[in-house]
């Protein structure tokens, strides 16, 4: 399964959620590969990974390197394929054709290596969004509370439908995840309206769970770990083990 972890609003806690899950599957023992496709490389920092002077994603989907030689292994037991600011020329570059498929060509002779494939895209719907999504099989939107973090979500929705039609018909939106939220907010009553505005953008699931907001983030992050490492016992660990179980519990049927 390859999952795209997607929303062109930034700092919706797409990275966070994209290592909470490579991190939490692989703490249960499954083959997990994280591929960073984001210029600003915040998710290999936030592995602890290299992302300087290292093969990264932009070798493999311009310089015909392979997935395996760009792969270091992370702390918490799962890959990573690195990314750093080299991959914002790739916008550019990737301009001839069969340019939304070169991530799915690279990723194919690993595929079936791993359970989970886990790609953490940049806050744009660009050519590098449309790679991610054409080498998906589904796509997770982590989106925070608010007017203009759902108003967004219709355009997302737009180019999951063009994706379909175009590069990847088996494509979908697995899951809508509430992320950041206030602690102290109502939050029953708050989920209830967004579940709401967002009916009007889009007909996909939301989970159950929702993930609170805790500085315990920001500091795994600045550490370098995921957040089961760094405060397990945090009301986000707690969250993101629950997003878990309810995630596997989709997939598994
Ligand atoms: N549950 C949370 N509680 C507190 N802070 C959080 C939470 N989730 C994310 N953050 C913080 O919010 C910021 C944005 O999160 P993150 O980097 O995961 O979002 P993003 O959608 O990947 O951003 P970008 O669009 O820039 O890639 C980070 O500083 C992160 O530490
Ligand atoms: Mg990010």
């Amino acid at each position: 399964m390859i999952i795209a972890v997607a929303n062109q609003k930034g700092g919706v806690g797409k990275t966070t959620t994209a290592q909470a899950l490579a991190a939490g599957l692989a703490g249960k023992e499954y083959k997990v590969l994280g591929i960073d496709l984001d210029p600003q490389g915040n998710f290999s920092s936030a592995c602890g990974v290299e992302n300087y002077n290292v093969l990264t994603v932009y070798e493999v989907m311009k310089r015909g390197a392979t997935i395996c030689e760009a792969t270091q292994h992370a702390k918490g037991g799962y890959d990573v394929v690195p990314a750093n600011i080299m991959l914002a020329g790739a916008e550019q570059e990737l301009s001839q054709t069969g340019k939304e498929h070169r991530l799915k060509e690279a990723v194919a002779p690993v595929a079936g290596d791993y359970d989970f494939i886990v790609i953490d895209t940049p806050p744009s719907l660009g050519v590098l969004t449309v790679n991610a999504f054409t080498c998906a099989s589904d796509i997770l939107i982590p989106t925070t509370a608010g007017i203009f973090a759902t108003a967004g979500i219709s355009q997302l929705n737009e180019t999951v439908t063009s994706v379909q039609k175009y590069c990847n018909p088996g494509v979908k939106i697995l899951g809508i995840l509430f992320t950041r939220f206030n602690p102290r907010a109502n939050i029953s009553r708050e989920i209830r309206d967004l579940a709401e505005q967002l009916g009007e953008y889009i007909s996909a699931p939301i989970y159950e769970t929702y993930i609170r907001s805790a500085v315990a983030v920001e500091e795994a992050q600045a550490n370098r770990t995921d957040i089961f490492d760094y405060a397990g016992k945090s009301t986000v660990a707690e969250d993101y083990r629950s997003f878990i179980e309810e995630f596997l519990k989709g997939v598994n049927g």
